[in-house]
Order: structure tokens, then C-alpha cells, then sequence
């Protein structure tokens, strides 16, 4: 069996970069007839992430629910996957601390994301919370309590499974073998789905203004206007090259991304900026249609919500306990 673990913090409302880059993957994995079993692929609303920078508690609140509910939305069957908040699990914070004592400070300052978030934070005057420079290592005990095989994220998160597998096999090579070494899957495109008005950036749900980020929940005509006001590049010619032309490169991936063409051979197809904005607005409107329909209905009902993270988190919990308690005797702690 192949085990499959992934998480979307609820920082912000989830975007097409979301979607495109990860939540997408989660659901197509889930028709793979190895991972029939629930327990196979844990997906999970990770809330105490969202706590290393500052927070709104209502609205963290507010976001994990509806995170939880955009998941099943988006096609996760909780009959086929296990869907669950991270705060329910204390095993991912148990298993946080024994990594903090495998991890170098050296090696997490380095971290990119760390950082970048670090100056945003310092520049607005907010102090830097020690959870944000500690933030890789209790992602790396979200992966690797579960002896998870493969992590399906965004090119962004790269280099924080690249740590987590520096940290399993460090682990292993001391105390002996307990972590199966995960690896990062990414989708062949749109694995970096770029800001609509700043297409050097990344979409992301965390940024303070939203005209060049799609979410998830909004109307096509938000969506429309959005694409249709995308930054392009000088010149006029369609062409995919990141380097060159960032703004229209970006289009062609999310349209590739919606219609599952080749985002290099539909350059060939486009003469006009304006063509490729409307197709890829009609394109991406289509595909977060019956999203957000079904996000309506489920909201409607938290309840039913509630109950699959309850029984998620059970589930969770008896997949990571063994695991857990394996690593506290594997470094030396006396079984209670
Ligand atoms: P988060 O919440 O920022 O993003 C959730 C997932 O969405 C992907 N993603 C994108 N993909 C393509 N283009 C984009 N613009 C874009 N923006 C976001 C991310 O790569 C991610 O896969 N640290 C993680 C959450 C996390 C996690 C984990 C993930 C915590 N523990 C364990 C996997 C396994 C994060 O901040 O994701």
C-alpha cells in the first residue's frame, strides 16, 4: 500500500492555485484502486499551522471549517480517504518536539518560505513568532507520523519535503529505523499557478489584496473580471516562456491545467491576448462550477461536515499512535 499525505492550512480562502496545485491531485489519486482504503490517503485542514503568523481566532475558526468543507466539495469521499483537522490529532505535536531535537537551527532558517515571511512580518511591525521558524519541522511530523509515502503539494512546498526527508533519514541513521522516507509529487502543470496581476508571485490564499488571486468560491463574473484583467507581457505574441512573458505563460498553464491540453501547443493556438483570457476565464469557470455548487449544499448542513472529521480524526490518530510511540522509544524515552 502506498500512503498518501497531504494539507491545506486555513490561512485565507482557497484559491485555483489550491486546486490546481494540490486539492486536484488528492481527488484524482483517490479513483487509484491501491488506495481503496481510507487509511491510505490522509488529507488534512492543518489549523495549527495557521497560527504562526497573526491570526484572527474567528476567523481561523471560520476557515478550517470551510476549508473542510471545499475538500469534500471538491471530490475527497470520505468513504475512500481519511479527512481530518490536525489540532484533533495530538500526535502530530507529540511527534513535533522529537524532531525539533533531530533538526539543526541552522538548517531551518535557511528555509525560504521562513524567510520571506519573516520580512513580511518585520516590516509590518509584528514580531516574528518562533512557530514560523519551527513551522517545517511540525509539517515534517505531519508526513511522516503516518509513514506516509507520498506528499502531492505545490512546487512551493519542494524544499520543506526535502526537509522532511533530510529529517527521516537522519532519525533512522541514529535510532534506528522508524520513518518511512516520504517523496513530493507535483502536477506536470500548474504546479506553480502565478498572482493574476503580479505573475512573478505565486497565487496565495495568504496575500492582503485579491484582484489577481481566484478563489475557489468566487461568482464567474469575479472570475471573469479577474482573468480578463490579468497583467500580460509586452508585445503581443502568445508564447509560453516564464521568463519572458510570466503573464501570459501563467494563462496558458491554468487553461492547459482546466482543459488538459498541452499549455505549450495551445500557445500555438492563440494570435490575441484577449482570446486566450476569455477561453481561459470560461475554462476556469467551468471547472470550479460544480465546487462551488456542492460547497453550497454542504455548508448548509456543518453537522454532517463535523461528523467526517471526528471520524476522521479517529482514524488519524490510530494510524499515527503506533508510529509515535515508536519514535518516543526509538530515541530513548521510557514507555509510560
Ligand atoms: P498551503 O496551505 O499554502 O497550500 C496547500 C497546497 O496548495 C499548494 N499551492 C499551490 N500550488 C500551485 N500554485 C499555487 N499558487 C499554490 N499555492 C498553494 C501548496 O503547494 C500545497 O500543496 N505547508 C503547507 C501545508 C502543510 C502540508 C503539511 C502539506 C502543512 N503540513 C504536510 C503537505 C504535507 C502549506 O502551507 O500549504
Amino acid at each position: 500500500m502506498t500512503r498518501v499525505f497531504s494539507g491545506v492550512k486555513p490561512t485565507g480562502h482557497l484559491t485555483l492555485g489550491n486546486y490546481l496545485g494540490a486539492v486536484r491531485q488528492w481527488v484524482a489519486g483517490s479513483g487509484d484502486p491501491a488506495r481503496q482504503r481510507p487509511e491510505a490517503a490522509l488529507f488534512c485542514v492543518v489549523d495549527l499551522h495557521a497560527l504562526t503568523v497573526e491570526h484572527d481566532p474567528a476567523r481561523v475558526r471560520r476557515l478550517s471549517r470551510q476549508a473542510a468543507t471545499l475538500l469534500l466539495a471538491a471530490g475527497l469521499d470520505p468513504e475512500r480517504c481519511t479527512l481530518f483537522v490536525q489540532s484533533h490529532v495530538d500526535e502530530h505535536t507529540r511527534l513535533a518536539y522529537l524532531l525539533e531535537c533531530t533538526a539543526s537551527d541552522g538548517e531551518l532558517r535557511r528555509m525560504i518560505q521562513y524567510r520571506e515571511k519573516a520580512a513580511k512580518a518585520q516590516a509590518a511591525g509584528d514580531g516574528v513568532r518562533l512557530s514560523l521558524l519551527t513551522y517545517p519541522v511540525l509539517m515534517a511530523a505531519d508526513i511522516l507520523a503516518y509513514a506516509t509515502d507520498e506528499v502531492p503539494v505545490g512546487e512551493d512546498q519542494r524544499q520543506h519535503v526535502e526537509l522532511t526527508r533530510d529529517l527521516a533519514v537522519r532519525f533512522n541513521q541514529r535510532y534506528g529505523q522508524t520513518f518511512t522516507v516520504p517523496r513530493a509529487t507535483h502536477p506536470e502543470v500548474a504546479a506553480r499557478v502565478m498572482d493574476l496581476q503580479e505573475p512573478t508571485s505565486k497565487m496565495g490564499k495568504s496575500h492582503d489584496v485579491g484582484a489577481g488571486i481566484v478563489y475557489l468560491l468566487d461568482e464567474p463574473e469575479v472570475v471573469r473580471k479577474k482573468v480578463m484583467r490579468a497583467v500580460t507581457d509586452s508585445g503581443s505574441g502568445v508564447a509560453h516562456d516564464r521568463e519572458g512573458k510570466p503573464g501570459v505563460t501563467n494563462l496558458l498553464d491554468i487553461l492547459a491545467a482546466c482543459t488538459g491540453a498541452d499549455p505549450r501547443a495551445l500557445a500555438g493556438e492563440y494570435g490575441s491576448y484577449g482570446a486566450l483570457k476569455k477561453d481561459t476565464a470560461e475554462a476556469v469557470i467551468e471547472l470550479l462550477r460544480p465546487v462551488r455548487e456542492r460547497h453550497a449544499e454542504l455548508a448548509a448542513d456543518p453537522a454532517a461536515v463535523e461528523k467526517v472529521l471526528r471520524a476522521g480524526a479517529e482514524r488519524a490518530r490510530s494510524v499515527a499512535r503506533p508510529v509515535v510511540d515508536r519514535a518516543y522509544e526509538a530515541i530513548g524515552l521510557l514507555a509510560p
